[in-house]
């Protein structure tokens, strides 16, 4: 009965930068708890790589090489989505990512419209595509992955904590506009040890979170799943619109 709660059997899911990070966690989890799995990158081989290891555990899966940050790929991405699948039940807005800067100054239009690109416009637009559709038919979960960022936003990634708070902004916003069949909510999460950790202090970070988070360490890439599952699935049937932190405790 509890498990079953949480079964994805039958069920299609799309997350977007499933090839790496968080993305790729999810989209084993996803599979492991019976999904089918869409994985969507920039780079095809590498999400290919995802598809090997989803359909070694028995499940069916599709690698689409797109960039999340234009606008017009999304028509495609959601075609070639439903042209294989029929259906797409759980949407991952999960692709992501900042840029460094020195002075706030230094932000160039370039810099800005990328940062708020890949994790604010194309989700609004793949969301704004794939809703009405899961609206039409069965309905669906779509799960948004923002950042603690979007609530403690610092001067130097001030445009991506922008975008990700328009994201949580999206996740109400969405969850109204297309319920009450189809479920929007959102995973804000903390540190996590992936690729966008490589060049941080860790030294520096591991006194840091020691000192301030209640956990004390950052999150490994697998301990996201257990909120994508939730709101994946049945277990979270009354939950919408809601923006759930899922970082070790930052006070
Ligand atoms: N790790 C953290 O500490 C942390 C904290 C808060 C929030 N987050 C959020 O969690 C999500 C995942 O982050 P992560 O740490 O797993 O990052 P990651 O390891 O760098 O992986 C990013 C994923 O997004 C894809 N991607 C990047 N740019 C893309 C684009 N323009 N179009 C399509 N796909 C693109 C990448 O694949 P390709 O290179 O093939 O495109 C990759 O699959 C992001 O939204 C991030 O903002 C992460």
């Amino acid at each position: 009965m509890t498990a079953g709660r949480f079964d994805l059997t039958g069920r299609v899911a799309m997350v977007t930068g499933g090839s790496r990070g968080l993305g790729h966690a999810m989209a084993l989890g996803l599979a492991e708890a019976g999904a089918d799995v869409i994985v969507a990158s920039r780079k095809l081989d590498a999400c290919e790589a995802t598809v090997a290891e989803v359909e070694a555990m028995g499940r069916r899966a599709l690698a689409i090489g797109v960039n999340m940050s234009h606008w017009d790929e999304m028509d495609g991405l959601v075609d070639t989505a439903y042209d294989h699948f029929g259906r797409i039940d759980v949407l991952v807005n999960n692709a992501g990512m900042s840029l460094t800067y020195g002075a706030l100054g230094d932000v160039t239009e370039a810099m800005w419209d990328k940062v708020v690109g890949i994790n604010l416009k194309g989700p609004f637009r793949l969301t704004a595509l794939v809703g009405p559709r899961m609206a039409a038919g069965d309905g669906g979960s779509i799960i948004n992955v923002s950042s603690t960022g979007s609530i403690r936003p610092a001067p130097f990634m001030l445009p991506y904590d922008a975008a990700k708070a328009g994201l949580n902004a999206l996740t109400v916003g969405f969850a109204h506009a297309y319920g009450p069949t189809v479920r929007v909510n959102c995973i804000m999460a903390g540190p996590f040890f992936t690729d966008v950790t490589k060049d941080w202090d860790l030294e520096a970070f591991d006194v840091e979170v020691r000192k301030r988070h209640a956990l004390g360490r950052g999150g490994q890439p697998d301990e996201i799943v257990g909120s994508a599952l939730y709101f994946a699935s049945d277990a979270s049937s009354y939950t919408t619109g809601a923006v759930l932190r899922v970082d070790g405790g930052i006070p």
